[in-house]
């Protein structure tokens, strides 16, 4: 009797990419000189932020290790991009965090500066996602067995 199975990746980058994409349109209808538009705003893009520091994560605890020994060695490029994205957040953070003791036209050339920076981001990370979906799915398949969704240290396992 066939198994049923669990498309693992799919679900969870869309998710992604509409948490990213919702978090790029809150930073481009922000008034950051209101604090009530720039707190909204400053707050979508650190929910977003946490979510990708909480999923890189995750992916480096579990998948990573899971794939470290299948060739070709393609974890070492997704682990590379998490640095990079580390240093885009510390960025972002710092930036928002400027944005409460700033004034006037500054609070406005601050939210431009955020918002062209995640936009980046946001581009490149939604390549991350689509390399890693199709790394994944040509090496290890991207389904799981309905009864392993529970066993979250074997997430990537041939199909
Ligand atoms: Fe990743």
């Amino acid at each position: 009797m066939a198994q049923h199975r669990h498309e693992m990746y799919r679900p969870i980058h869309k998710a992604i990419r509409h948490m990213m994409y919702t978090t790029a349109h809150d930073l481009s209808v922000a008034d950051f000189q209101g604090k009530r538009s720039a707190d909204g705003a400053l707050a979508s893009l650190e929910s977003t932020i946490s979510l990708l520091v909480l999923r890189a994560g995750h992916e480096e605890e579990y998948v990573h290790i899971a794939l470290e020994e299948r060739p070709p060695r393609f974890i070492e490029s997704f682990e590379k991009d998490h640095g990079n994205d580390e240093l885009v957040y510390a960025q972002l953070r710092k930036l928002s965090s400027e944005v409460g003791n700033a004034s006037g036209e500054r609070k406005s050339e601050l939210g431009n500066e955020i918002y062209d920076i995640y936009n980046q981001f946001a581009g490149i990370y939604v390549e991350h996602l689509y390399r890693r979906s199709m790394n994944c799915s040509r090496h290890c398949g991207t389904t799981l067995p309905t009864r392993n969704l529970a066993l979250s240290t074997e997430p990537c396992r041939p199909a």
